[in-house]
């Protein structure tokens, strides 16, 4: 049995100063093998950086990578320059030879070796990931590990009695293949289009912080799990076994007005979910298994917890949360059509090309986004929050509540959303963050103006 790994919190060199440098490491992932990993200061997941609203933070990120990375902090509310742009490169440090053969697209932006990306913090307390954004090569490049948590705190939150310290576990739930002496397997390239790559790459192994099947000992208390789904492309669907129930306390972009109980979760890549469990439901001396029931045989099971006894518990999830901010009234609706044509995943039947403008909302507006699809595609917003209004004209589900940044539009369906531009003018991205559709081009820019 793994113990379940938690992941360093990142420590600044300086106030509000990161440095964190990208490199290949050899880690034990199964037992007895070594796995290659690309991860910030080589760990995967990276280190979480612990971030407070209002305490702007600087990360300088030196590539010692074979390839260029971009960084992306993804449910950021970010400037366009620090946000991670598919052609903003961090060329590898040292002269590197790997990316002389890269395809260089026009516009595109290089630094030598590192980048100071600048995050001002100024939204809500939420629970934000940054993983790699590189043009046509993101999908491999987050395989390999390049992908992380950052948690934003405020005082609305700290006000309230949340599941803190041990009782607080940030999850990055994954799946991964592995070829027999222990490394990722990714198919080697996307030029053959076959259709496991056409549908995205999904993994026969659950890794949870990079450990498969872990356990975790826990106290008959309330624990607050941090629930991310980092798969290129696996939907999951997590229910608690024998039995139990996720209080929702915050969606993708921070605390829910009031708590939402769920039987299950379903989460589409890039999706997260803060949810809180209480382990005194169960015997002292049982194993709580999260399962996910979209899958049988290994990636069906995602780690366990064993109440291992009894103790105090302090916390409280309090009927009222936080004070979102409210329901913005649209100025305009837009129109964005998720769909293969032919062998490319277009949007309203493009195939991106840096700098393919296809809205420019205004600075401080909200517009009714309606996104449609003819497959499972996780439609992810940058810079822009949005609330889930409809879904096929019906009411969203449940697991819709709260402000988001990603969301699962299902096959030949409808999804309105209401997004707030707000924050910086500039150029941002839509996409779909199943990865391999994102690296196949199905992608979009918008200008904040
Ligand atoms: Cu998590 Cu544009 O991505
Ligand atoms: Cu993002
Ligand atoms: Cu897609």
């Amino acid at each position: 049995t793994v113990p379940l790994p938690i992941p360093q919190v990142a420590r600044p060199v300086s106030p509000g100063l990161y440095e964190v440098t990208q490199r290949v490491t050899r880690v034990e992932i199964l037992p007895g093998l070594r796995t290659e990993v690309w991860g910030y200061d080589g760990t995967f997941p990276g280190p979480t950086f612990e971030l407070r609203r209002g305490e702007p933070a600087t990360v300088r990120v030196r590539n010692e990578l074979p390839v260029p990375t971009s960084t992306h902090l993804h449910g950021g509310v970010t400037p366009p320059d620090s946000d991670g742009y598919p052609t903003d490169l961090v060329i590898p440090a040292g002269g590197h030879s790997g990316h002389s053969a890269h395809m260089t697209h026009p516009g595109e932006v290089h630094h030598e070796g590192t980048k100071d990306y600048r995050y001002p913090v100024g939204q809500r307390a939420a629970t934000l990931w940054y993983h790699d954004h590189r043009m046509d090569y993101t999908a491999p490049s987050v395989w390999q590990g390049l992908a992380g948590f950052a948690l934003v705190r405020d005082e609305e939150e700290d006000a309230l009695s949340l599941p803190a310290g041990e009782r607080e576990l940030p999850l990055l739930i994954c799946d991964r293949s592995f070829a027999e002496d222990g490394s990722f397997r990714y198919p080697r390239t996307h030029e053959g289009h076959d259709s496991d790559y056409m549908e995205g790459v999904e993994g026969d192994v659950i890794l949870v912080n990079g450990a498969p099947w872990p356990v975790h000992e826990v106290t008959a208390t309330r624990y607050r799990l941090r629930l991310l789904n980092a798969s290129n492309a696996r939907r999951l669907r997590l229910r608690l076994a024998p039995g139990g129930r996720f209080t929702q306390i915050g969606s993708d972009s921070g605390l829910l007005a009031a708590p939402v109980r769920h039987d299950t979760l379903p989460m589409a890549p890039g999706e997260r979910y803060d949810v809180v469990v209480d382990f005194s439901a169960y015997p002292v001396g049982s194993t709580v298994t999260l399962v996910n029931t979209l899958a049988d045989g290994p990636a069906g099971k995602v780690m366990r917890f064993v109440v291992a006894r009894r103790a105090k518990d302090d916390s409280a999830v309090p009927t009222t949360l936080s004070r979102p901010p409210e329901r913005p009234v649209p100025v305009t609706t837009r129109s964005f059509d998720f769909r293969r044509t032919g062998q490319s995943w277009t949007i309203n039947g493009r195939v991106y090309r840096p700098g393919d403008l296809l809205a420019r909302p205004r600075l401080g507006t909200a517009e009714v986004w309606r996104l449609t699809s003819d497959f499972h595609h996780p439609v992810h917003l940058h810079l822009a929050h949005f609330l889930v209004l409809a879904r096929n004209g019906r009411p969203p589900a449940a697991t819709d509540a709260g402000w988001k940044d990603t969301v699962d539009v299902r096959p030949y369906e409808v999804v309105d959303v209401l997004a707030r531009f707000e924050g910086y003018r500039g150029r941002y991205m839509l996409h779909c963050h199943n990865l391999e559709h994102e690296d196949m081009a199905m992608m979009a820019d918008f200008e904040v103006v």
